[in-house]
């Protein structure tokens, strides 16, 4: 039988679409055009037998004669092995008649091979005496003439499995049918490993004849890819891979499907696979190397078995060298000439052990033969000779080279020399982080820090430096295990300063994960610890920047936050040190501007813009960049926002450090949607998504569900934009709990916009009024929060509540926060009849809105303008405005309020509105209208106004509407006409 590695049960084919695509095509063109053949080359394990199993399944469903053979490398199996196997098979199952037809005048030649048609036909066994030539030809010509008999009854399928061991005779038969048989219906399909043609001469020769006539097409099965190998773990193990095992499963494997199932096995056996219910993880309480799984040692055993002493020995060497090695070094190492070790390892070559790689370079064919072999030297010696292979590279390597380091560590540590093999993975790890490859550079200062000593004395700076470069790779949970691993090093060497950077880095780290309270603590904490210090300078102004920021920022203390920045900034005058003046002023800029002073705040951030820069520190420039984006945002500088924000980009794209980017195209995003752009803001949220699914803070992925709010809202979307929004607020809430007023007008405004009941907005109207209640008043989270509920308050013609809020948005009267603040100054105005301010306010946000191109406010500003000029009594040009706004929101794809615009202006004075129309509750056409001025948000004497009524008739259509549609209230009659599309 054909030789296989398992006997286990077999899985669904994975892959080899195409291969078997290409397989069953040149068997369809077999049946009308003769002869194919195919030969399928490729390692031990990859998928040979297998994939013929598969071809031999679908002919036979297609209804054709599927005839198997293999070649076997035991000695003293007979010459024409694979045919005597497909035919002696076929002999026994055939139908007498048919086989009787089939054979005819050649059974007396097939029974001389083939006893079993003796039997079947109850034939003497013949000795024909002929010379051997002629004996032969007449055999070939027999066993082609049967072949091709049986494919006349149907078509003929013959798999030829491991050819790389078959017999001369049998490889020359094969040449006989390809050459006489070419207009029979067969496919021939031939396996052999890669090595084959190397190993045995006569299917050289027969492959080289078979291509000189063009018959076979040649497939060579390639390893599986990762996505490949994961199928095939799924299949067999009923579940997939966490995405760890899967990755060592490639690599371990190579993508050999015969050595990812004996990984699988092994590691199964050896409970290193545990099942959460969904996939298949490590089991987290075994770590080390696993076994060689006994199937793959066995195959190993039985190359080397046929190899002389000597190739072993050498080849031994090289596995302690590693999957690559060169042979000059290899010589080196046993002391003997090149030329003779690699007259060894060509033996090795043609065994498929190892393979030339680039001149003078050799590479074992897989790393498990590597692994296989090394396994079979004696740890003493391989301590050994890890040792020499270690000093020897020492000697001759490339220190600059990162992979020299790294071969330098994994000689010395397995040498038994953790010194030099902390010294070198440490090396290692620097070039790494170097190159900017942050998670090779983790696991080598990882195993650095497993060999180094612990009362080394570089023990602490490199925990500093391995938590630090987990926290640049998002790592931030590893992160503070390292930072409380030194901090738990300095409470016992007692170091007050090591004690307090530790604190430091812990404070950081814990705020970049939104874990305000430790966050807290640990800062001051570090601060403690470094007042009672002389030397802290350098360190307390670290502390107090991260200190002031938090307290300011994350738990909106401005005030206090202030007096930590403000000390930070007096420090640096006295330490001169560019980078930490650069932070200093960063901190104090931002906390200033948070508290609307934004003159002052101004030269500050861009001295410390400048510093950073010029010291080429990115994060801080990054940074600084992000405080100074949001003073030209909150100025109306819509160009210099966008433009920084490029450089902030750009900086913090630089730096790597996923972190800093968590917000910047976000930001960019709100820039494109409010200039009308919705797909542009689209396409960054997108590029948002990617980075902050690498991060473990979920902060920043609330902040983007907020962008993507916006984009449906403008697209008219409600449902979707509010859900966002409540999900993005839950998580707010649960995370920032003292940032939220930041977040929360949003929900208000989008409720409301989305026609949510009445009791649903109120409520959000009076949480956010509460907390801003204790906030500074000059805290631009106030305007923050003003600017999305004052459109409520408006819109639910809320008297008390806009005048209560106009008050309080007034000191931010120039500014744009999230919207322009004289438009909305503008807007109450109109809603409160104070026209001159209300012009004053208009002209100044329609200027800006052109300048700035503020897409969004250049329409709202016509909005506003047209409610304006209804209160002054002149429709005419209102309705002009209102057209521009809606074609506006129209040609920029705001479909939300386009729509709702639109509906104001097919309402006339007149009720042209034809009379049949149906309405939904029944109402009438004149209540339509007024219905949708109320959408709109226009207050009762807008509405008389435009629609040339009384305030107290416009009161009595309300009521008429409020009773035939069931609401009790604008908000809910909103949603209704929202509902039925007649504000849309
Ligand atoms: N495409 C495949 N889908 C599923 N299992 C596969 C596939 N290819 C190979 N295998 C499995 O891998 C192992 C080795 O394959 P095999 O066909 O015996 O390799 P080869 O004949 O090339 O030495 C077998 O257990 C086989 O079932
Ligand atoms: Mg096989």
């Amino acid at each position: 039988m054909a030789e296989s590695f398992t006997t286990h049960k077999q899985l669904p084919l994975v892959g080899r679409t195409r291969e078997l695509a290409i397989l069953l095509n040149q068997f369809e063109a077999s049946l009308s055009s003769g002869l194919k053949i195919i030969l399928l080359p490729g390692e031990p394990g990859i998928g040979k037998t297998r994939l013929l199993d598969e071809l031999a399944t679908h002919t036979k469903e297609a209804g054709a004669t599927v005839l198997v053979g293999g070649a076997s490398q035991d000695e003293g199996m007979p010459p024409y092995l694979p045919f005597l196997e497909t035919l002696g098979g076929y002999i026994e199952t055939c139908p007498l008649p048919a086989l009787e037809t089939q054979t005819a005048y050649l059974a007396p030649t097939l029974v001389t091979i083939l006893p079993e048609l003796a039997a079947r036909l109850q034939i003497a066994p013949q000795t024909y005496q002929l010379p051997p030539e002629q004996a032969r030809f007449r055999l070939f010509k027999a066993v082609g003439d049967f072949l091709h008999n049986i494919s006349r009854y149907t078509p003929l399928v013959l798999l030829l499995d491991d050819l790389q061991w078959a017999d001369p005779a049998s490889l020359d038969l094969l040449g006989h049918v390809a050459r006489y048989h070419q207009n029979a219906s067969i496919l021939l399909v031939g396996t052999y490993r890669e090595t084959g043609l190397k190993d045995n001469p006569a299917l050289d020769r027969t492959v080289f004849q078979l291509n000189r006539l063009h018959l076979p097409v040649t497939l060579p099965l390639k390893p599986f890819s990762e996505a490949a190998v994961n199928d095939l773990a799924a299949q067999f193990l009923g579940m997939a891979l966490s995405s760890e095992v899967c990755a060592q499963l490639y690599t371990q494997s190579e993508g050999n499907p015969f050595f990812a199932e004996e990984l699988l096995r092994q590691w199964l056996e050896e409970d290193r696979l545990v099942n959460t219910g969904e996939q298949w993880g490590f089991n987290a309480t075994l770590g080390g190397e696993t076994a060689l799984p006994a199937s793959i040692a066995s195959l190993i055993d039985q190359h080397l078995t046929r190899l002389d002493e000597k190739v072993i020995a050498v080849l031994q060497v090289a596995a302690i060298v590693g999957r690559a090695f060169e042979v000059s070094f290899l010589a080196n190492v046993l002391g003997d000439e090149p030329e003779a070790i690699e007259g060894k390892l060509l033996a090795a070559v043609n065994a498929g052990l190892v393979r030339p790689s680039d001149p003078n370079w050799y590479l074992f064919s897989h790393d498990k033969i590597r692994e296989g072999i090394y396994a079979q030297v004696s740890s003493f010696r391989r301590r050994r000779l890890h040792g020499y292979i270690g000093r020897e590279l020492e000697l001759q390597g490339d220190l600059e080279n990162a992979r020299t380091c790294e071969n330098l560590a994994y000689h010395f540590v397995r040498s038994g020399d953790r010194q030099k093999g902390a010294h070198y993975a440490w090396l290692a790890g620097e070039k790494a982080l170097a190159a900017c490859a942050l998670t090779g550079a983790i696991a080598h200062f990882r195993s650095a820090l497993d060999l180094l000593d612990p009362t080394d004395s570089r023990l602490a700076e490199w925990l500093f430096k391995l938590g630090e470069t987990e926290r640049l790779n998002s790592q931030d949970h590893a992160a503070l295990a390292t930072f409380h691993r030194a901090f738990a090093h300095f409470k016992t060497t007692g170091e007050k300063l090591g004690q307090a950077r530790a604190c430091y880095e812990l404070g950081r780290t814990y705020w970049r994960l939104e874990d305000l309270k430790p966050a807290q603590q640990f800062l001051q904490q570090a601060l403690d610890l470094l007042e009672s210090l002389v030397e802290a300078g350098e360190w307390l102004v670290g502390v107090l920047v991260e200190l002031g920021s938090l307290v300011a920022m994350s738990l909106n203390r401005q005030s206090e936050g202030l007096v930590y920045a403000y000390r930070a900034l007096e420090l640096t005058r006295h330490l001169a040190i560019p980078r930490l003046e650069a932070a200093a002023c960063r901190v104090v800029g931002n906390l200033l501007a948070r508290t609307n002073k934004i003159r002052e705040a101004l030269p500050l951030l861009e001295n410390g813009l400048e510093l950073a820069r010029r010291e080429n520190d990115l994060v801080e420039a990054s940074e600084c960049c992000a405080c100074l984006s949001l003073v030209y945002f909150w100025t109306a500088n819509f160009h210099q926002f966008m433009e920084i924000l490029q450089l902030r980009a750009a900086l913090a794209e630089q730096s790597q450090d996923t972190f800093q980017l968590r917000h910047v195209y976000s930001w960019q995003s709100l820039g494109e949607i409010m200039r009308g752009r919705l797909d542009a803001g689209e396409q960054l949220l997108n590029k948002t998504q990617k980075v902050v699914d690498k991060l473990e803070s979920p902060e920043p992925k609330a902040f983007l569900m907020q962008g993507f709010a916006y984009i449906n809202l403008f697209r008219g979307n409600y449902a979707e934009a509010l859900e966002l929004t409540e999900q993005s607020i839950a998580i707010f809430r649960e995370v920032v709990p003292d940032n939220l007023c930041w977040y929360l007008g949003m929900l208000a405004y989008f409720r409301h916009r989305s026609g949510q009941d009445e009791a649903g907005v109120l409520a959000v109207l009076e949480e956010v009024e509460s907390l801003l209640e204790p906030i500074d008043p000059a805290s631009l989270v106030i305007a923050d929060a003003l600017t999305k509920i004052v459109p409520v308050a408006l819109d639910r013609d809320d008297r008390d509540r806009v005048r209560k809020y106009y008050a309080m948005l007034l000191p931010f009267s120039g500014l744009y926060v999230d919207a322009l603040v004289d438009r909305i100054l503008a807007e109450m105005e109109i809603y409160l009849g104070d026209f001159p301010a209300a012009i004053r306010h208009l002209e100044a946000a329609e200027t800006v809105a052109v300048i700035q191109g503020i897409m969004m406010e250049a329409a709202f500003s016509k909005v506003a303008r047209y409610k304006l000029l209804l209160r002054l009594g002149n429709s005419e040009e209102a309705r002009q405005n209102l057209t521009q706004a809606v074609k506006l929101f129209e040609d920029n794809g705001i479909k939300g309020e386009a729509a709702l615009y639109r509906s104001l202006l097919t309402i006339s004075k007149e009720e042209n509105v034809p009379a049949k129309t149906a309405f939904p509750a029944g109402l009438s056409p004149r209540e339509v209208n007024v219905l949708r001025l109320v959408a709109a948000g226009l207050s009762n004497r807008q509405i008389a106004q435009e629609l040339s009524l009384s305030e107290k008739t416009v009161a009595n259509h309300l009521t008429g509407i409020f009773n035939k549609t069931s609401c009790d209230n604008r908000a809910a009659a909103t949603a209704f006409a929202l509902r039925h599309g007649i504000a849309r």
